[in-house]
């Protein structure tokens, strides 16, 4: 749906004309994954995928929803009094949330709004719908209450949206590619202390390709939860001989030498996937600035097969769809991205290569897995903004 049907929509459903327009990207992870929570680093980037918010201020305290990728459920209304948690207002807890905290977090919203959204993101593929529903609120409170708001305040805000209203206990990672996305970059981000740096990422002849499973993320939430803490009980066996707070402060060296202290195979292979995967974050940063972009593939094969086997978060589908990525000509890397258990994985392939690419990715996930997979063309946008009159016309 193109901005103007968006406009036409609004006024069907609300009756009056939107005033502002916003925007909050989707967004992939080059390399750096399950690493946010263990205090390592993350290289996301925001994609041109996203959530479209158009809204209005009111001069009551009501605040009605609307979602055109939920038109069945028509307008849900809510006020500035009752934003708690409600099962039953599904995905609108995502705005509801933010607006709740913001205002706690001292933001003076005193006033209701109409807001249409329309993502056009796909959903539940893992490429953070979620948390672009929550930074696309978050802009639009900041326009249209003429807030100043620190971004990275906005983006801890998005996160304690997700942890403690939502109920998912993610990382920041999302929220921080989502706030802080810039076109043309990565953000290589310390989840630590929240320094960070953009990479310009050119890609000459090449382009990064997202590989959808199309498999329902079963189970993701509690496995989520369930590695979180496997990695925080390796830290507890950990700190018996080194003193260590998370996984992210080790170096690959430091960690072979405590190990053993561990003593458990599971909980050894996870911690191990959380200290080489930030090790070869690192990395990758480093070798995309010298313009090694096979090692950056080669990181990000590593990867996946350390996710693969140490983590064990990726599952038939997405590795179907990397295994065969690899074994074709012009692709320089290839990996799951997210959370893992479905969703999407990402290879960066030659443009020559990219059709029969497809073709034949997609040919034999179909023939293995029995699902059709979806392929989208991976461009680098900008973070969450108001669009301007020249974007929006
Ligand atoms: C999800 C979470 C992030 C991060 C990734 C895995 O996307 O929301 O915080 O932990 O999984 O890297």
């Amino acid at each position: 749906m193109n901005l103007k049907s968006l406009k036409l929509k609004f006024k069907e459903v609300f009756g009056k004309q939107a005033e502002r327009i916003f925007f909050a990207p989707g967004r992939i992870n080059l390399i750096g994954e399950h690493t946010d929570y263990n205090g390592g680093h993350v290289f996301p980037l925001a994609i041109t995928f996203g959530t479209y918010a158009l809204a209005a201020k009111r001069e009551d305290d009501q605040l009605r929803f609307y979602s055109v990728n939920f038109a069945e459920k028509g307008i849900i209304e809510s006020s500035l009094q009752a934003l708690h948690y409600k099962e039953e207002d599904s995905w609108t807890n995502y705005p509801k949330g933010m607006t709740k905290l913001m205002i706690e977090a001292g933001y003076p919203i005193s006033k209701g709004y109409d807001i249409l959204f329309y993502g056009n993101i796909p959903n539940g593929a893992g490429l953070s719908s979620s948390a672009s529903i929550e930074l696309a609120t978050g802009v639009m409170l900041e326009g249209l209450f003429n807030l100043s708001i620190d971004r990275v305040e906005m983006v801890k805000i998005g996160q304690k949206v997700e942890n403690n209203y939502i109920g998912v206990n993610s990382g920041i990672m999302d929220q921080f590619a989502i706030g802080m996305g810039k076109e043309g970059a990565a953000i290589w981000l310390n989840c630590e202390t929240l320094e960070y740096q953009y990479a310009p990422i050119e890609l000459p002849d090449a382009s990064i390709v997202i590989m959808n499973t199309n498999k329902r993320r079963e189970l993701a939430s509690s496995k989520y939860n369930e590695r979180r803490s496997e990695c925080e009980e390796a830290v507890k066996r950990l700190q018996k001989q080194i003193h260590v707070t998370s996984l992210g402060e080790l170096t690959v060296e430091q960690f072979d030498q405590h190990r053993p202290a561990i003593g458990d195979a599971v909980l050894e292979k996870r911690a191990r996937h959380a200290v080489y995967e930030n090790a070869r974050t690192i990395e990758a940063l480093n070798k995309l600035k010298e313009g090694n972009l096979e090692a950056v593939g080669r990181l990000m094969n590593e990867s996946h097969r350390s996710l693969e086997r140490d983590y064990e978060v990726t599952g038939k589908e997405l590795d179907t769809l990397v295994q065969t990525a690899w074994e074709q000509p012009g692709v320089i890397g290839a990996r799951m991205t997210g959370a893992g258990f479905g969703g999407c994985a990402i290879a960066i392939v030659k443009n020559e290569n990219i059709d029969s690419f497809i073709q034949e990715v997609g040919k034999r996930y179909k023939e293995e897995c029995g699902i059709e997979a979806a392929f989208y063309m991976a461009n680098i946008g900008g973070g969450a903004r108001e669009l301007t009159e020249e974007e929006t016309v």
